[in-house]
């Protein structure tokens, strides 16, 4: 690891969110379990919770306060037992069916009044971690019980945080959106794309724009190309009775890669502020080659791993993609003639999220024999995950007495860093609901134009595009190699970390 005398001169913006409520619906679900309570208690351990501040959970089984406590206990890991009994303090349980009307009277009424005994503002954020399916009868059901409206004097807002799906192709996403916004405005809509709460993602506009070296080589006049890889290690799991109707290309393209593609290559911002770092997506996106209809077999590839029509739930003759690999190019003048190629896979040889940024080689080189094509390409490695870091290879001179040039890695590990406590997606998502900042959510307008550019490609792929069976455990379908190679380029191996 390079020595760094780390975090000089730091400089934090912590902002901790005013005294409010969080009401999770679908409380008892696998997502609150899994990543919301643990997400929660971190914060309150880190004094990112309001002192005041409440959660309730909302679903059909009838729990006890007490009992609920009790039931979500397991999941608060780290900290002392003290530290979760003060948390449990300040979670409450209301049951209820979401399709009843008089669920939502009475959890109105459950809410003014733990409100009036803590003096709390109003302020309520209400998670709806369930499926996308029913959020328009909820979210029905909380405005016709007045749950949504906001005050006029301003003093204290009502925001709904949304999981993905956000539709299946662009028709039902702007249908979705419409019902959204028949009772919600859009800044008081949170749609969560999880790979957005990642460090390492948000760390792509630091070392874009907070640092002068890079942004002059950002362009198309150094860098030769950009892969993209978001590849698992797992397969579908128990998962098939959502991903039998989506596939990777719904699943992984449409939000998570596409929105790390846009934070690699947008312009810089006017300002950090939610709708400026939003525009210059969104541009991006709308700058992005819609896919040759008449030719997506030469920049789309779709694979399924072998062995997922036996997969619990999955239909014997299913052709849903459990891999995915793609060639896109942004037509605007930084980017010119750049292939961003983006794959990403179930069970495949490594668990792995990295953005490669491979530059141009040098024009010419002293160093004969050597020539400047057979030098490594200077390449910049954003390490999204699981070795969240950065690696830069340069060219230089191995030790010792005869002339040897070989690829020097510059390799920076947060895990290195002390105090380098990794910070869950869920927590910075949650903070961000909670603090009103939409900085890290997804627009409205994103969404539409990811789905212009998809649903094309969903249409159409079925002949052109033909299912590539690959082993587990492998990079991939060959198809996919070939795409590169057709243009004179190869993947990253997916080495394992170790
Ligand atoms: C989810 C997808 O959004 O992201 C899953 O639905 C995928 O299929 C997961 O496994 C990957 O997230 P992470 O954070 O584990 O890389």
């Amino acid at each position: 690891m390079l020595e760094s005398n780390y975090w000089r001169g730091n400089f934090c913006i912590e902002v901790s969110p005013a005294p409010g409520t969080l009401v999770i619906f679908g409380a008892s679900g696998d997502l609150a379990k899994r990543k919301l309570y643990p997400a929660l208690f971190h914060l309150f351990r880190r004094g990112l919770m309001h002192e005041e501040s409440r959660i309730v959970g909302c679903a059909r089984t009838a729990y006890s306060d007490e009992a609920f406590r009790e039931h979500i206990r397991p999941e608060l890991s780290g900290g002392s037992e003290s530290q979760v009994n003060d948390f449990l303090k300040r979670v409450y349980y209301h049951a209820g069916d979401y399709f009843a009307p008089e669920f939502y009277g009475s959890l109105g009424r459950r809410l003014d009044e733990l409100e009036r005994g803590c003096e709390l503002p109003a302020n309520r954020t209400i998670y709806l971690a369930m499926p996308a399916k029913l959020y328009p009868p909820i979210l029905e059901n909380l405005s016709n019980a007045g749950l949504l409206t906001e005050p006029e004097d301003g003093s204290s807002w009502r925001h709904v945080v949304l999981e993905k799906p956000f539709g299946r192709d662009f028709d039902s996403a702007e249908a979705l959106d419409l019902q959204l916004h028949r009772y919600l405005k859009e800044d008081q809509i949170y749609r969560i794309d999880h790979y957005l709460g990642k460090d390492t993602v948000q760390n792509i506009l630091m070392l874009r724009f907070a640092n002068l070296i890079f942004e002059p080589v950002w362009n198309a006049h150094y860098i030769d190309h950009v892969q993209l890889t978001v590849a698992e290690t797992l397969g579908v799991e128990h998962r098939a009775g959502y991903y039998e109707q989506a596939g990777l290309l719904r699943d992984m393209f449409q939000n998570h890669m596409l929105e790390m593609l846009a934070m690699a290559a947008m312009e810089m911002p006017a300002s950090f502020s939610p709708d400026a770092v939003r525009d210059e997506k969104v541009k991006l996106i709308r700058s992005i080659r819609p896919f040759d209809l008449a030719r997506l077999g030469e920049s789309v590839v779709r694979g399924q791993y072998a062995g997922y029509r036996s997969e619990p739930g999955v239909a014997p003759d299913s052709t849903i993609e459990t891999f995915v690999a793609a060639r896109f190019m942004i037509d605007n003048w930084r980017w010119k003639g750049v292939p961003f190629y983006l794959r990403s896979g179930k069970k495949l040889a490594a668990r792995k999220s990295e953005i490669a940024i491979v530059f141009k080689h040098v024009p010419h080189s002293i160093f004969t024999p050597i020539r400047a094509a057979d030098m490594q390409p200077d390449t910049l490695v954003l390490k999204v995950q699981p070795d969240e870091g950065m690696e830069l290879t340069i060219q230089a001179k191995q030790p010792g007495p005869k002339l040897c040039m070989g690829g020097l890695s510059l390799n920076f590990r947060y895990s290195e860093l002390p105090g380098g406590e990794s910070f869950e997606a869920y927590e910075r998502l949650l903070l961000d609901a909670m603090l009103g900042d939409q900085t890290l959510f997804i627009r409205s307008d994103v969404i539409a134009e990811s789905w212009k550019l998809f649903t094309p490609v969903l249409e159409n792929w079925g002949e052109q595009c033909p299912l590539a069976v690959y082993e587990s455990g492998t990079d991939g379908p060959e198809e996919s190699f070939r795409l590169l190679f057709r243009d004179g380029r190869e993947w990253r191996p997916l080495v394992p970390e170790l």
